[in-house]
């Protein structure tokens, strides 16, 4: 008559002896043994609830004590072929039973999921006082910052940044800006050509040509960019550098205007005490031109190693804007005068950080770099 629990995995539950309720005939003594029955099940019940360690334990407990199959529902399901005044004492006290269990598992519940709760917060435990793994920075090249400083200096002056493009007419990079077909600069060596009249520009001056044909004086504009030369690679020449190009048209531009400009952008650049000198120069474009200098930070202009003896560092070309370049853009030089000027920021960059070779700009060596975060 006994009725077995199935085991479930890796438990082992003996059989347990079943309810008489439901059985066709009920005396005294098997009421009696009913409700000792019960009372063994409540606490057999308590004391395995009690017991359970996690969710998965305590839910095979509710299944066992609780659920549809348990002993307890099938002894409420024979309820209904009892006499009235058996059920009635039968029936409270398996309700209260069935209460007295639920409640524990309630308990149990609520406790398991606080131990749950607690285990993961401990296995979770941040260690806020533990070193961080440290981030790696990423590093602005010098040269690049050099341009952006370069740009915001004659931004403040005045200047607007335009860009001419890469791929060049051979015809602006040259012949608009008066450098005639002999001249050595054209020369085959020099020169990236693309095409017969197209080529890699040698120089910004070419965006001085875009410029004034596109826009009417008063001008002052500054040109940024990469220019290209067939020449090989050393620790001061590249095939491929950077330059800015400076450009102002008005009425009443003079060589005063050119020069006080680019004294104030080295000084901004290098310091308000650094000389700046002007020599006399040849561009086919500008008339007169010049090429400046900076004076050596080492020497201060005595001649040193760094600056190769000479005292001074040459930062680029300059001069005012030949008339005929003027004339080339239907402008007439007899009203307007101009000052154009060409600046090397890798020059200007290598002299400021005391950087003696140009081919570091490119490489991108990380030892390099980290010095200029
Ligand atoms: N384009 C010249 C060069 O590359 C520099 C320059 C620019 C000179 C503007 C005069 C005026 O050497």
């Amino acid at each position: 008559m006994a009725s077995g629990v199935v085991p479930r995995t890796g438990q082992f539950v003996p059989n347990e002896p079943a309810f008489f309720i439901g059985e066709n005939s009920m005396d005294d003594e098997r009421i009696a043994d009913d409700l000792n029955r019960l009372n063994e099940l409540r606490v057999q019940a308590i004391a395995v609830i009690d017991q359970a360690e996690d969710g998965e334990a305590l839910e095979t407990a509710r299944v066992r004590f609780t659920g549809k199959k348990s002993e307890i529902n099938k002894a409420l399901a024979g309820m209904a072929r009892l006499q009235p005044e058996d059920r009635r004492s039968l029936g409270a006290a398996v309700n209260t039973a069935k209460g007295e269990i639920e409640r524990v598992l309630a308990a149990k519940s609520a406790e398991i999921h606080r131990l749950e709760l607690d285990r993961r917060l401990e296995s979770e435990l941040v260690d806020v006082t533990l070193p961080g793994v440290p981030v790696r920075r990423g590093y602005t090249n010098p040269l690049l910052a050099g341009v952006r400083e370069l740009l915001e200096i004659l931004t403040k002056l005045g200047f607007a940044v335009y860009e001419g493009p890469d791929v060049e007419w051979d015809s602006y990079n040259f012949t608009m800006l008066n450098i005639p077909r002999d001249h050595p600069s054209r020369d085959l060596q020099d020169t990236f050509y693309v095409s017969d009249d197209v080529v890699l520009r040698t120089q910004t001056s070419p965006a001085q040509i875009r410029i004034m044909q596109q826009r009417r004086p008063p001008l002052r504009v500054a040109v940024p960019g990469f220019v290209y030369r067939n020449e090989a690679e050393d620790a001061s020449h590249g095939d491929r550098f950077y330059q800015i190009e400076g450009l102002a048209v008005d009425t009443d531009i003079t060589l005063a205007d050119l020069k006080g400009t680019l004294t104030q952008v080295a000084q901004r650049f290098f310091g308000s005490d650094r000389p700046v000198r002007f020599r006399p120069h040849y561009f086919p474009f500008t008339e007169p031109s010049a090429e400046y200098d900076i004076q050596c930070a080492v020497c201060q202009g005595a001649g040193c190693r760094s600056c190769g003896n000479e005292g001074w560092l040459e930062l680029g070309g300059a001069g005012m804007v030949h008339p005929r370049v003027l004339e080339n853009v239907g402008y007439d030089p007899e009203k307007l005068s101009g000052f154009a000027f060409g600046i090397g920021p890798d020059r200007y960059t290598m002299s400021k950080y005391g950087i003696t070779d140009l081919r570091l700009f490119r490489e991108n060596d990380l030892r390099f770099l980290r010095q200029f975060s």
